[in-house]
């Protein structure tokens, strides 16, 4: 047998070879379990001793030769594919880019975010407080004693434990345990807003067991209703972005100011609507109920560490979802918290739109 034609057609066919499925052929044909080269190598063990030291190393030099070149021809054919999609696949650059997912902000937060803008342009510093309250802080402090019926009115959410000073722990029913935290931790003088969850036990279309109020309170020398009134009507006039918005103080009772006033703000129904804005008692006109506030009670600056003879100042709390609602339009406050995607992309705010009083404080959705 002539090792070297064997060889040379071998070559020229592997080389001829067109494809990589083509070339596997070839592999198979020569080198497989069944191959003819394979076959060769099987005759060695029947040769003299003679006869395979000749023959051996040809047709051993045979199988590399033909291992090297199947090898070499793979490569040639996998540059070759390679080259061929860089050829066919392209990206046209010019092509706008591609919608990419995004979240959202969502009403509460923007809110959140707007409020701060807004009394931060009041000088305004924004303070939180825990959510887990002791009842010192969220009744006792602020002047709600242990019988008062505000405590049963509250829902409170009770711990089945009580701190380490024996006290009574609950999740907090309105944010104003803040401003005692404020007045024990700054002292005086104050402005802050604190933003933050509140809960009581009550569910149905405009309650949540969860919900979001913000406290505003200012300490500080001679301060009276004139600067309450004042500093809401700035604020909400800011808020929803409209000068016309008209303001009706309520005496009212809170245990925690004194006086105590109701704030409603007049509205108009256009096309079935409540629309915020002009005096309530106009024809067509109300008034709508928007937040409790009031001079804060001497009992609870003295309960903050303060000298109420020294030291005045005013409070202020809103429901952050109501405002949300009235300012957005939603109906339901159930929605709000109940992470349905279609909703919040609905309501939800562009992150990159941040508010401003410059830029508009929320007015593209
Ligand atoms: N904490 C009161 C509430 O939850 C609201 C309020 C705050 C009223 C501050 C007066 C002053 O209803």
């Amino acid at each position: 047998m002539d090792y070297a034609v064997t060889r040379e057609q071998a070559l020229a066919r592997i080389s001829a070879a067109q494809d990589l499925g083509a070339l596997e052929a070839l592999r198979v044909e020569f080198l497989g379990k069944q191959g003819s080269i394979s076959g060769l190598l099987k005759t060695l063990g029947a040769m003299s001793a003679e006869e395979r030291q000749t023959t051996g190393p040809l047709i051993h030099a045979l199988r590399e030769g033909v291992t090297e070149a199947l090898a070499t021809r793979k490569a040639a054919l996998e540059g070759a594919a390679l080259d061929a999609r860089l050829a066919s696949e392209t990206i046209d650059l010019t092509l706008p880019a591609p919608a990419a997912p995004r979240g959202s902000i969502h009403p509460v937060s923007q809110v959140m975010d707007e409020l701060a803008e807004i009394f931060a342009d009041m000088g305004f510093a924004v303070a939180t407080g825990p959510e887990i309250e002791d009842d010192w802080h969220n009744f006792t402090a602020l002047n709600i004693p242990e019988s008062h019926p505000a405590r049963a009115m509250h829902d409170t959410f009770y711990f089945p434990d009580k701190d380490a000073e024996g006290r009574d722990i609950l999740l907090r029913t309105h944010t104003s345990p803040v401003q005692i935290r404020a007045m024990l931790q700054q002292g005086a003088p104050i402005r802050i807003i604190a933003p933050g969850r509140v809960y009581r036990s009550d569910s149905d279309a405009t309650h949540t067991p969860m919900f979001h109020q913000v406290e505003g309170l200012v300490i500080d020398k001679g301060i009276h209703l004139g600067h309450l009134k004042w500093t809401l009507e700035t604020f909400l006039k800011a808020f929803f972005e409209r000068d016309d918005i008209v303001l009706r103080l309520r005496p009212s009772y809170f245990p925690f100011t004194e006086p105590s006033v109701e704030v409603d703000v007049g509205f108009a129904i256009v096309g079935g609507k409540r629309v915020l804005g002009g005096s309530g008692d106009a024809p067509g006109h109300g008034w709508m109920e928007l937040l409790g506030s009031g001079m804060v009670n001497r009992k609870v600056i003295a309960a903050g560490g303060l000298d109420p003879d020294e030291w005045q100042g005013f409070a202020f709390g809103a429901g952050i979802d109501r405002l949300a609602m009235l300012k957005y339009g939603m109906d339901d406050l159930r929605a709000f918290f109940d992470g349905d995607v279609r909703w919040n992309a609905h309501y939800g705010f562009n992150p990159n739109d941040v508010p401003t009083l410059s830029g508009g404080v929320g007015t593209t959705a």
